[in-house]
């Protein structure tokens, strides 16, 4: 009979194996690659030494071509939890070393049990991916695998934060957990995303295409808008997720954690001032004003290569972490298309969904005319935007710097979509469209035309008929807008809308 001493020998022996993975060879492989293995990624992640794993011993059961005699450690995937800065995470990593990375019925429970407990505990899930799909030898059962992930994945949507992690291949329906989480991150080079590979398509289509081209980080960053974040490698990626969790809550019942502002509340900025061009034609960057506003000028952008004729960031205002949507007019004057009202839309939602207040800067001249814009559905897609807006009970604060023309005007955050205070700037012009496009419809034929465009810039291409309604609430000087939004936040802390009950809405997707 074996001793005590034996028997925790024998423990060591089979742990030792597990976390080998696939084996040296295969994590020569990974490494060669660019990768990390799987457990090399969660011990970044995490705070030092914090890593608990679980499920270690977990097995297949399946029995089809010879797979009852194969070992697959770990079953493929390394699941646990730990804290990030402190705070609790669960985590799930696929290891390609081990078949592959390949989904199977006790592999997908792995991960299901991981996404249970984070919903239970009201934990961040992050789950790192690097797979070559469903296990193909476990049939329908990988299928199964993967449909509980999914399921859970929406149970969890707008409780937990859930970020996924792409770093490594990720293809058929296996892309559809990261597509039903919150955020996505790609590594260049490394990474891709893709319903049907460059074979299949080709032989479909005819079209041809690389992998990289097809579905790497920046196709999905700047094209599809899949993707969020791109980083530069596996260690940039993952410094960009513990900074990501800087700014959310646990949960959809907390608020996001406070941290030392370690700048001036009541902090005046003059260059506000000169950053604005006295041409209101002129473009200007709004990521300046971002930068001269918020706590040390430092945001991190969600979606920064996508429809980068708005800009998504979160920030902080006095350590308070806020979500901030502002129309950047040096982008295609700031009009908002098809794309910019998606990105935003549900940047919105997030925040809403997590208690993350809203502030937005206000610079834009209309929807985009076209027939391309029009046949991609802009009704359907900038109603997302009026949508995500309305319902948001979150504060939202609006400050306009210069255009807030028509629809677009409303689409921004008006007070009439419950914007809780909006302030403008001298500079602003809220009317109903540019003085160009109103003086051609209005004064049209009219030999006084110049004189009465003249006339409607002077009178409505300000912020005083909209303050003299009461739509603006408070007319700023620019320098004074980092201590005015503060206030705004501190009046608002205490904010509580309620909605009448439903199950839920029905958002113009
Ligand atoms: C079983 C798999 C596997 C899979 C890889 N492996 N994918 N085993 N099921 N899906 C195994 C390989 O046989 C190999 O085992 C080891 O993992 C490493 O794979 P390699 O091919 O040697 O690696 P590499 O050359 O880097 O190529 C990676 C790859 C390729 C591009 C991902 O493995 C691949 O194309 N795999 C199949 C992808 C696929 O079609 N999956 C099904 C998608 S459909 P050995 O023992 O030789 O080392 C799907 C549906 C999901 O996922 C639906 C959800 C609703």
């Amino acid at each position: 009979m074996a001793t005590v001493q034996e028997k925790i020998q024998d423990l060591r022996k089979r742990l030792a194996k597990i976390k080998l993975g696939g084996g040296e060879k295969r994590i020569e492989k990974q490494h060669a690659s660019g990768k990390m293995t799987a457990r090399e990624r969660v011990a970044q992640l995490l705070d030092a030494g914090t890593f608990v794993e679980l499920d270690q011993f977990v097995r297949h059961r399946c029995t089809n071509f010879g797979m009852e005699t194969k070992e697959l450690p770990g079953e493929g995937v390394v699941t646990g939890y730990g804290t990030v800065d402190g705070r609790l995470v669960y985590v799930f990593a696929q290891d390609f070393t081990v078949e592959g990375g390949s989904l199977g019925e006790m592999h997908a429970a792995k991960i299901v049990k991981v996404q249970q407990l984070a919903l239970k505990m009201g934990a961040p899930l992050i789950g790192i991916n690097d797979s070559g799909g469903a296990r193909i030898q476990e049939a329908v059962d990988a299928l199964s695998g993967y449909g509980k992930i999914f399921l859970n994945n929406t149970l969890a949507s707008g409780v937990i934060p859930q970020i996924s992690v792409i770093m490594g291949p990720c293809a058929g329906g296996a892309v559809y957990s990261p597509a039903l989480t919150d955020f996505i991150y790609m590594v260049k080079k490394t990474s891709q995303m893709f319903i049907t590979g460059p074979q299949v398509i080709k032989s479909v289509t005819a079209e041809e295409v690389t992998a990289e081209d097809l579905g790497g980080a920046m196709a999905h960053n700047t094209v599809s808008g899949v993707a969020h974040f791109a980083a530069e490698s596996e260690a940039d990626c993952i410094q960009q997720i513990r900074r990501l969790l800087s700014f959310l809550p646990s949960n959809n019942m907390e608020e996001a954690p406070v941290y030392e502002a370690g700048d001036d509340p009541n902090r005046m900025d003059q260059e506000l001032v000169t950053l604005m061009p006295d041409n209101p034609n002129m473009p200007y960057n709004m990521k300046d004003v971002i930068r001269h506003i918020v706590d040390k000028g430092e945001f991190y952008e969600v979606h920064e290569h996508y429809a980068q004729n708005i800009i998504t960031c979160f920030a902080r205002f006095d350590g308070q972490t806020v979500g901030i949507i502002a129309n950047q007019p040096s982008v295609m004057a700031g009009c908002l298309d098809v794309n910019a009202s998606d990105k935003s839309a549900r940047f919105i939602r997030f925040c809403d969904a997590f208690n993350i207040p809203l502030v937005n800067l206000v610079d834009v001249p209309g929807f985009l005319p076209g027939v391309g814009q029009e046949h991609s559905g802009i009704i359907r897609h900038g109603a997302k935007m009026l949508y995500a807006y309305s319902e948001a009970t979150v504060p939202k604060i609006t400050v306009i710097t210069r255009k807030a023309y028509g629809g677009s005007y409303l689409a921004m955050c008006s007070q009439d979509l419950g914007a809780d205070q909006v302030m403008a700037w001298p500079t602003s012009e809220i009317a109903v469209m540019g003085p160009a496009g109103a003086a051609n419809i209005i004064f049209k034929g009219d030999p006084d035309a110049k004189a009465k465009t003249d006339e409607y810039v002077a009178e409505f291409a300000t912020p005083y008929k909209a303050a003299e309604r009461g739509f603006v609430d408070i007319v700023i000087e620019p320098q004074e807008t980092r201590p005015r939004i503060i206030t705004a936040l501190n009046m608002l802390a205490s904010k509580r809308e309620n909605r009448p009950a439903k199950k839920h809405g029905n958002i113009p997707l």
